[in-house]
């Protein structure tokens, strides 16, 4: 009789530990998402260049606002963590170590600055967090082989392309100054488009650095008028390009100026000291976001509230969509997991569809050419 219970208990016990390996084998790899997904939004949310930290969360607020009232994530709600670099790389890789010990975050929309983007990547990596920049162009940020950091911008070795082609097909530019800020972007981009000039057959008549933080060009602006250059092509961001091509005005140089998409806020025309001196700047940036159909609905919203869904805004807005995608479509929260479902699948955003490659850049670059004009805001050539 003992015998006979003893059977039955181990009969019982193999069944139940069969399905328990069962149930075990089936889930392995997924989860079920924390009922609070949260997602860090990094960039300059304070100093010179704060005015894209502010597109940035508008962009994001905006798009957790509307996947919540959707039914958010599988359920789970969004929240967003800010965290303000200031665009110092430094004080990006704090904030990136606090987004990942004390916040806890299963994704980073940033960062901004690529001299930002790049260090902090390397925390994300290390946590296996998902990072999506909205903004970082210089190529080493994907360059380095990190697999789960994505962007949702292009690279300035496309955008270098293309601004230099302008330079030489459209403006016929013969004598080409070109000055950046000395930082990763700044000068990462005015390289990528002095290397594409060297391709042309031009070369540059000046070849300058200068100093971020700074207000005083006018030494800068004299010696670009004696080398009579015809056009100026800046590589940096509006903190000091305002001031630059005010000096240039100010000093009587009708010198066509051209820049990158670190101008693309109406900040610009603030610190240039008014639409006048902005009037006929020329910028590379992707194709305007404002205009595609599947971003009609959150554009009227941004206007609605008084906002204009100005340069990064809209990005943004597309980086939480994608990582919200992919963390549904995973029910995961490991940044590696999540990463290799988006290098394998489009996710459709307010900025249409976006498709990434092995490296985590867009499958698809999109710069044109626009203008900015007197009244201080900009549009396509
Ligand atoms: N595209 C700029 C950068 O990469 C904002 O720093």
């Amino acid at each position: 009789m003992t015998k006979k219970r003893l059977t039955i208990k181990s009969s019982a016990f193999a069944t139940v530990t069969v399905f328990l390996l069962c149930v075990l084998i089936f889930t392995a790899g997924a989860e079920d998402l924390p009922r609070e997904i949260r997602i860090g939004v990094a960039g300059p949310h304070t100093g010179a260049y704060a005015a894209f930290g502010e597109q940035f969360w508008r962009g994001a607020s905006q798009a957790v606002t509307a996947i919540n009232a959707g039914g958010g994530v599988n359920g789970s709600t969004i929240k967003l963590v800010k965290a303000d670099d200031a665009c110092e790389p430094k004080q990006a890789v704090a904030v990136a170590q606090k987004l990942v010990d004390q916040d806890e975050v299963h994704a980073v929309i940033g960062h901004f600055c690529s001299s930002s983007s790049i260090p902090a990547s390397d925390i994300y990596d290390e946590a296996g967090v998902l990072m999506i920049s909205p903004a970082s162009t210089n190529p080493t940020l994907t360059d380095r082989g990190l697999p789960a950091v994505f962007r949702v911008c292009g690279r300035d070795d496309q955008q270098g392309v293309v601004a230099a082609n302008y330079m030489v097909d459209v403006l016929k530019a013969k004598r080409i100054a070109i000055v950046h800020d000395k930082d990763t972007y700044g000068k990462g981009l005015a390289d990528a488009t002095r290397n594409r000039l060297a391709a042309l057959g031009v070369k540059d008549v000046l070849y300058e650095g200068l100093t971020r933080g700074e207000k005083d060009f006018n030494a800068l602006v004299t010696k670009i008028r004696q080398v009579k250059a015809d056009v100026v092509y800046f590589g940096g961001l509006h903190g000091e390009a305002g001031p630059l091509v005010r000096q240039l005005r100010e000093q009587g140089s009708t010198a066509v100026f051209m820049s990158g998409d670190g101008i693309v806020s109406e900040d610009f025309v603030t610190a240039a000291g008014g639409g006048t001196f902005v009037n006929g700047v020329i910028m590379t940036f992707g194709a305007d976001p404002r205009k595609m159909p599947a971003g009609r609905k959150a554009v009227e919203s941004f206007r609605a509230d008084g906002f204009e869904p100005e340069g990064y805004t809209l990005y943004a807005y597309a980086a939480v969509e994608v990582a919200a995608r992919a963390l549904g479509a995973t029910t995961s929260t490991d940044g590696f997991t999540v990463a290799r479902w988006l290098k394998a699948n489009a996710v459709d955003t307010v900025m249409g569809m976006k498709a990434f490659d092995a490296k985590g850049d867009l499958s698809a670059s999109d710069y044109v050419i626009y203008e900015w004009r007197a009244d201080g805001s900009y549009g396509t050539r």
